[in-house]
């Protein structure tokens, strides 16, 4: 099966041989490539609603993996069998994700490994992780219409993470599309800029949150 660019680089980050629970899995793509592809011996197809999981279940099917590919109508990752030691939720926004993890904060470290790619707020997912002791592992860019940042992390030790890895991530700098990316976010938040009056309570903080994206620069 052919990955999208996206769901390839969170494929990367999953370790060989970890069990996955691919949280909000529409159509199943990454489970059944991970199992396909030998990353894992099972994989945990995930979602929310019938509908979507019924699709997974379809290409499940079709692939022949039902003994290795097990969908489950589940909210986030609540009640998740005991095998399960890697967590991915992608392809979805921030506000989803932290309910996710902030409905099970008390079980979270029980998993070696997360990858998460969130659609939005990024650098709140981070700041989230920061001050739940996550430690961030690695992180990738990747560009297909959007910039999608993707965080592996685990509640593990580690260094804990300073204002700038929350801002920046913590090895992006040397990434091909860190500066792309950021001069992207910087044209988007001149526009802004211009249209807000600078007696707005915003402007001072959105003028120095650019200020500091040109110093890295
Ligand atoms: C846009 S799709 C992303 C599919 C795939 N993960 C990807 O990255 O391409 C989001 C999926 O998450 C599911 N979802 C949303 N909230 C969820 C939750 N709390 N628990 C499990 N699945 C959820 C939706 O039903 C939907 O199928």
């Amino acid at each position: 099966m052919k990955l999208s660019k996206r769901l390839e680089a969170i494929f990367q980050m999953v370790p060989k041989g970890s069990i996955v629970a691919d949280i909000g899995c529409d159509h199943g793509f990454l489970p059944i490539t991970l199992v396909q592809e030998k990353i894992c011996s099972k994989a945990y197809a995930c979602d929310l609603r019938e509908k979507p999981l019924h699709k997974a279940v379809e290409m499940i099917e079709k692939c022949q993996l039902q003994e290795q590919v097990i969908p489950l109508l589940r909210n986030g990752i609540d009640n998740l069998p005991d095998d399960v030691d890697t967590i991915v939720i992608a392809g979805m926004g921030f506000e989803t994700i932290k309910m996710i993890l902030e409905n099970n904060l008390s079980i979270l470290s029980k998993y070696k490994r997360w990858i998460i790619q969130s659609n939005t707020d990024v650098e709140q997912l981070r700041y989230w992780l920061y001050q739940h002791n996550g430690f961030i592992l690695d992180e990738d860019i990747v560009y297909e219409g959007h910039y999608y940042q993707i965080l592996s992390f685990s509640f593990d030790e580690g260094k804990k993470l300073t204002e700038d890895d929350c801002l920046f991530g913590i090895n992006l700098y040397q990434h091909p599309l860190f500066k792309p990316m950021w001069k992207y976010h910087l044209d988007k938040l001149h526009h802004i800029l211009e249209q807000i009056p600078k007696t707005n309570k915003s402007y001072e903080e959105i003028h120095n949150y650019k200020k500091r994206i040109e110093e890295i620069l």
